[in-house]
């Protein structure tokens, strides 16, 4: 008979921590934190900041930033608990395989399906944006219709060229007077630049952690330089006159604008801070992960959210937050700073496009990762935890997984894809906090490096916020939730509990 709640001794689970796992231990405390930043500052600053500014929260975007970067803190410092404490590359998953049990291990490895290997492609999809407009400023176009979804409408928009046709732009254009059935049509085919990115950070993944590290590093060296160039050269361009009203006044509608604006801006850019926890799906290669795994998740968390609110402030100091509802908000901030800066303007391009790499690697070099623990246990199939002999990466499930999110960029919108990404790690979060207070109850005794402070103070508040930002998200996402979850009870039930090592008592 078995048990779905059968858990994980942590015994052996320090076993595995020190037993050969053919992965290589080459991560410093540096490297982790770099990986920290290079999955988490990306879309969420270069694209989102702007849009909710505009449409939700005003110059108040500040509040919204540093709710969500609460909610993060939270989970952080439960995530760097666990990180300490079971130093093994299943993240959330391994967590909760040593403390709820088997089915919620499994519930949880599934979801963070949808946090990474979705985060990948919904950031390629933003990386596509961005190079397919930088390429244009060098008189290089990509056909239409081969930069976006499967079935997506775009129209060529006067002057600058072609848009998807969003309820935004129809609404945006018929102010300005023109109907968007007047103007060119044409139907995409596939987002082949996203499908680029995405081939060519996969095959930089087999290629080895160490190279792959080093590519991180430099990615994230450029972004942080011109965020911090924005912040600097922007301070002496704020004109406090934008600030007021500092938080707008409500329309009547809840979420737009007044405090009910803030906190839907704070549930919109929570994707911002998605990726912190990346650096937990590491820990196998990771030099001193019981030392530097904390210092590696609560430090990228720290300097991404002191890097945001300075980009919010400067960002709506700028420009009147009215202007901001573009997909590039940054570079509207540099246009506002007058034609002295106009060499600033591909800068910012190519460190949206630099920051984005970053974040699709850490994404794609999280998910094989989680499969490879997934698979050790007897989960998911052996073929999962192949180790390349030479390479030492796990080359099969490194190749499933960009595979996979190379044809979700190819044929999905970017909206459909971010909010199934948030859903998906919001839960995670509020199930690691969640076990965060029942390992303290179950196993008070176990080595701690790093204990979260105030339990079960801060698991309660990380996963109450959590859950309530789940439920601000829309129906249709939930009910595609439901959808995969569904799928996968199916693959446990018909394939992992079978082969669950655990259950079977083979580990
Ligand atoms: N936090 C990551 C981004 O903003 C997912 O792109």
């Amino acid at each position: 008979m078995s048990n779905l709640f059968i858990t994980k001794p942590l015994s052996q689970l320090m076993d595995e921590s020190k037993t050969d796992h053919g992965l290589r231990r080459s991560l410093s405390a540096f490297n982790l934190t770099t990986l920290g930043i290079g999955a988490v500052i990306g879309a969420g600053i270069f694209v989102l900041t702007g849009q909710a500014a505009a449409q939700y929260a005003g110059p108040a975007i500040v509040i919204s930033f540093l709710i969500s970067g609460f909610a993060c803190l939270f989970a952080g410092l439960c995530y760097a608990e666990f990180a300490s404490m079971i130093p093994i590359s299943g993240s959330a998953y391994t967590y909760a395989y040593a403390t709820m049990g088997e089915f919620v291990a499994w519930i949880i490895g599934w979801d963070l399906i949808l946090e990474y290997l979705f985060a990948a492609s919904t950031v390629s999809v933003g990386w596509s944006g961005y190079v397919v407009s930088f390429l244009k400023d060098f008189g290089l176009v990509i056909p239409a219709q081969f930069t976006a979804a499967l079935g997506s409408i775009m129209v060529d928009v006067p002057q600058i060229g072609w848009k998807l046709a969003t309820p935004e732009l129809t609404k945006s254009l018929s102010d300005s007077g023109i109907a968007i059935a007047s103007l060119p049509h044409l139907t995409g085919i596939l987002n082949l630049p996203a499908m680029f990115v995405v081939a060519a950070i996969t095959i930089l993944l087999l290629i080895g952690i160490r190279e792959s590290a080093r590519f991180n590093n430099v990615m994230v060296v450029i972004k942080v330089f011109v965020i911090l160039l924005f912040i600097g050269i922007g301070f002496m361009f704020v004109n406090k006159a934008n600030w007021h009203p500092f938080i707008p006044k409500n329309t009547g509608v809840w979420g737009h604008y007044g405090w009910s604006g803030i906190f839907r801006g704070a549930a919109v850019i929570f994707f911002a801070y998605i990726g912190f926890d990346a650096v937990s799906t590491a820990a196998q290669e990771a030099k001193n992960p019981k030392r530097d795994m904390p210092i590696g998740i609560l430090g990228s968390l720290g300097i991404s959210t002191l890097l945001y609110i300075l980009v919010a402030i400067v960002l709506t100091g700028i420009v009147s937050y009215t202007f901001l509802n573009v997909a590039d908000p940054i570079a509207v901030g540099v246009n506002a700073m007058g034609s002295g800066l106009f060499w600033l303007r591909p800068i910012i391009k190519i460190a949206a496009i630099a920051g984005l790499s970053s974040v699709i690697l850490v994404m794609l070099m999280g998910q094989p990762r989680i499969f490879f623990s997934m698979s050790k246990d007897g989960l998911l199939p052996p073929v999962f935890s192949k180790v390349h002999s030479r390479f030492k990466t796990p080359y099969v499930s490194t190749l499933i997984t960009g595979f996979v999110a190379l044809i979700l960029a190819g044929i999905l919108p970017i909206n459909i894809l971010g909010e199934l990404v948030s859903i998906g790690t919001l839960l995670a979060f509020a199930i690691v906090c969640i076990g965060i207070i029942i390992l303290r109850v179950k196993k008070p005794d176990i080595p701690r490096p790093f204990k979260t402070p105030w339990v079960p103070l801060i698991p309660i508040l990380g996963a109450g916020i959590c859950i309530l930002q789940m439920l601000s998200l829309p129906w249709e996402t939930w009910a595609r939730l439901i959808i995969w979850m569904a799928i996968g009870f199916v693959i446990y039930f018909t394939y992992g509990i079978r082969k669950s090592k655990l259950q079977n008592r083979k580990l």
